[in-house]
């Protein structure tokens, strides 16, 4: 039979399995196998097998030689926030020399200083910027990238990141998962005034986001120096009568309550938790919400409290592991970095970290029954890596494995990295 494509010369195919989030005990239970060819068709996977079988069963289009990589389902990053123009690395500095994350956003730095930059950017310019950045999402390996706005913050400055999004789906091989954040920050003209910010929120700007059609998910920083619980639950509870579908930033940078709120809400994830408790722990388990968790966030923050990732798995959680790439709080793109620090910082095992990164993470963007995992009739969204050996992953810092990437069925990066694992 003629198919699309062949992937021929894997070293090891590792990949979790199933279409709903792994906690617990299943978190690394993987399925790795050698010697096996993946068949793809009509950007679907259709079989994996011997290859020496597939072979002879199907006569592909194209095909793409493994050359004894390791093979695993294309990442999914489940948090960013990739709509910004400028950098901030002077918050970086002035974080080095004590500054908190806090005290530069209460001075008006931080988000907001992002938000300057989005409002003095045109829809076109913040669109060139996105695209070079989804381009090196998929270099390093992300097939599906949830993006958040969030530095806009004005009802029209909103929608035009929305559109920003919308346009880059249409233009970027990457699966784009766009997320409403107006209630990122309360912007400059109405920080004397919050209440009447979060009535915008509820009454104009979900409406309008809501008949704009864009966004999929509304996410909330949810932390006394921006939106409380009151004001959270409000907001998130309009959202979700209009459709829109909820995540939240819960628990960062203080024990407020937000994974218990996510979990009341019916959110499809929690993020960051670094300062959740035991009854969040618990109310995020009997709701089946995910944790998405962000490792490098309170290294690059420096603060010294994170997410306690370990307890949450062995209390049967199902956590993601992701970026939250932004130009404040983690300037990371690299899923690599995350999964190694997954490991070190969570005590996973890279099997916890692959399944975390892909399989879960996908869930939480309600797409577990066509990502994930390389399973027949799953959507082909897969890697090459120069690795020998799936414990590779969690293994090596400051370079991009990556050899090839395929999204949907089509083979979309072919790269050779600097330097091989394997022997000669
Ligand atoms: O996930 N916590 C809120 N939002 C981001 C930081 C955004 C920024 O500083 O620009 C985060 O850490
Ligand atoms: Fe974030």
């Amino acid at each position: 039979m003629q198919i699309d494509l062949l992937v021929t010369g894997v070293g090891e195919c590792a990949t979790p399995l199933g279409v709903r989030a792994r906690g617990g005990s299943e978190l690394g239970r993987i399925q790795v196998r050698t010697g096996c060819a993946i068949a793809i068709d009509g950007g679907r996977i259709l079989e994996l097998g011997p290859e020496a079988e597939l072979l002879a069963r199907h006569t592909p289009r194209e095909r793409l030689d493994a050359r004894g990589g390791l093979v695993v389902p294309g990442f999914v990053d489940a948090h960013t926030h990739p709509v910004f123009a400028g950098t901030r690395e002077d918050e970086f500095e002035q974080r080095t020399r004590g500054a908190t994350y806090v005290e530069i956003a209460l001075a008006g730095g931080g988000i907001l200083s992002s938000v300057r930059g989005v409002r003095g950017s045109s829809k076109e310019e913040l669109l060139a910027l996105l695209l070079v950045r989804l381009d090196r999402f998929l270099e390093l390996g992300t097939t599906t990238v949830e993006c958040k706005t969030g530095y806009g913050l004005a009802l029209d400055e909103e929608l035009k990141c929305l559109e920003v999004l919308r346009e880059a789906q249409r233009l970027h091989p990457i699966e784009v998962v766009p997320t409403f954040l107006g209630a990122h920050d309360v912007p400059e003209e109405y920080r004397a005034r919050k209440a009447d910010y979060v009535k915008l929120l509820v009454e104009e700007m979900l409406p309008a986001v809501h008949a704009q059609g864009i966004a999929e998910y509304c996410d909330i920083f949810t932390e006394s120096h921006v939106f409380g619980l009151e004001d959270s639950r409000r907001i998130l509870t309009r959202a979700r009568e209009l459709g829109l579908r909820l995540r939240l930033h819960a628990d960062q940078l203080t024990p407020l309550g937000g994974a218990r709120l996510a979990a009341e809400l019916g959110a499809d994830s929690a993020d960051h938790l670094e300062f959740v408790d035991e009854r969040g722990i618990e109310a995020l388990g009997a709701a089946g919400v995910v944790p998405v968790l962000c490792p490098l966030v309170p290294i690059y923050l420096r603060q010294e409290r994170e997410a306690p990732g370990r307890r949450m798995v062995d209390a049967g959680l199902a956590p993601a592991l992701s970026t939250d790439f932004n130009p404040g709080s983690c300037y990371l793109q690299s899923m690599h970095e995350v999964l190694v620090f997954g490991a070190l910082r969570y005590r996973m095992s890279a099997a916890e970290a692959l399944t975390a990164a892909t399989l879960n993470a996908a869930c939480s963007l309600g797409r577990g029954a066509e990502l994930g995992t390389l399973e027949a009739g799953k959507q082909a969204d897969l890697l090459v890596l120069d690795h020998t050996h799936h414990r590779q992953l969690v293994y090596e810092l400051g370079r991009n494995p990556v050899r090839a990437v395929v999204k949907r069925g089509r083979v979309v990066v072919r790269r050779e990295p600097a330097c091989s694992n394997r022997r000669p």
